[in-house]
């Protein structure tokens, strides 16, 4: 009766695709083989001008209720995990609660970059296991194609958009979340940073937009790439150790999505087989916390994540943030 269970999960992305070619297109000093070789990036999905990142929310949320055979009536809690809300104030979680008309649940964001769906989760078990909330909707969104500054190809190549989500509860019905782990180090978290829009930059001015203080920023992306790894690999050995099972029994590493090359120095040194890692950065790109929920949403709709399967997410973000979640499927 104390495990904390997954009861739905559900995701959206926006149906209009940018491929690497529509990127040549736009005048932009790179090619498609430069990016899928260096990636595994091919094309990502780019939500419309009015759509927000509470929209994209929302329908993945439906689509997570729908599965768990719940309404937003039954939500006793909502959290967003997010980089990209609608606003700063109110908070993205609290415009996705007016879409879903469920006043009678707490709402807020967590902020953990591209760890945000594990952070959430998370925050999620301790309410569940404090025994003060009853269902949970954790949500992961994303429209990080605005923030990007489309003349820097290092890091506007990328990102795209999209939202995943989960729905909990304590009980013996569904699929038990065996653990999460997170971490952070601001010490060393500027490296993927989007300076302006904060207290640091605003007022907003003509020099702070000049500057593209508002886009984001990557530097040392050859620097992140490494930490990441690490990191990613730390927390697979983590969540095996903490559940005392081999690296080898897990069934899928569903990682949050950045680049086809990390999958890889993953599988190569903890000796897993690639057919293992479920991708889908190839058709969506990076979008940071949004990514692994929705590869978990797809793994389990398509039926890749077989019953009582070992499914773990190890993720990695800006901040620095890391962590992992074990689920016994
Ligand atoms: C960004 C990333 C793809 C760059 O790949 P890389 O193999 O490290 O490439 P480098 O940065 O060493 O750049 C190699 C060359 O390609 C160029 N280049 C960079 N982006 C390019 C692009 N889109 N198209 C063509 N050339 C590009 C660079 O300017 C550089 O040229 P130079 O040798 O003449 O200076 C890679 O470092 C990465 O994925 N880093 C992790 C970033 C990340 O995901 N962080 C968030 C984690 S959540």
């Amino acid at each position: 009766m104390n495990a904390v269970r997954i009861l739905g999960t559900g995701s959206y992305v926006p149906p209009k695709i940018l491929s690497n070619h529509d990127l040549e297109k736009m005048g932009l000093d790179t090619t498609d083989e430069w990016i899928t070789q260096r990636t595994g990036v091919r094309e990502r999905r780019m939500a419309d001008p009015d759509i927000t990142t509470s929209d994209l929310a929302y329908e993945a949320s439906l689509r997570a209720l729908d599965m768990a055979h719940l309404t937003a009536k039954d939500m006793d809690l909502v959290i967003l995990a997010t980089i990209t809300p609608d606003t700063c104030c109110p908070s993205g979680a609290n415009w996705l609660q007016a879409k879903l008309d469920a006043p009678q649940a707490v709402t807020f964001d967590v902020t953990a970059a591209c760890s945000g769906f594990i952070f959430g989760l998370n925050v999620a078990e301790q309410y569940l296991k404090n025994g003060s909330v009853g269902n949970v909707l954790v949500v992961a969104s994303e429209v990080m194609t605005r923030t990007l500054d489309w003349t820097d190809r290092t890091t506007c190549i990328l990102w795209g958009d999209g939202a995943g989500a989960a729905i909990l509860r304590l009980g013996d019905e569904g699929h038990e979340i065996l653990s999460t782990h997170v971490h952070s180090d601001g010490a060393n978290g500027q490296d993927l940073l989007m300076p302006g829009g904060g207290s640091k930059t605003t007022p907003i001015s003509h020099e702070s937009v000049d500057k593209k203080l508002h886009t984001l920023n990557m530097i040392e992306a050859n620097a992140s790439f490494r930490v990441a790894v690490r990191h990613f690999i730390d927390s697979i050995k983590e969540a095996a150790a903490f559940n005392e099972v081999a690296v080898e029994d897990i069934d899928w590493f569903i990682p949050h999505q950045a680049n086809l090359r990390m999958f890889q120095s993953m599988a190569k040194t903890l000796k897993i087989p690639m057919e293992k890692f479920y991708v889908t950065l190839h058709k969506y790109g990076n979008i940071s916390s949004a990514s692994c929920a929705i590869a978990f949403d797809e793994a389990v709709r398509d039926g890749s994540i077989r019953e009582n399967n070992l499914v773990c997410l190890p993720v990695f973000g800006g901040g620095l943030t890391w962590g992992s979640a074990l689920i016994r499927w």
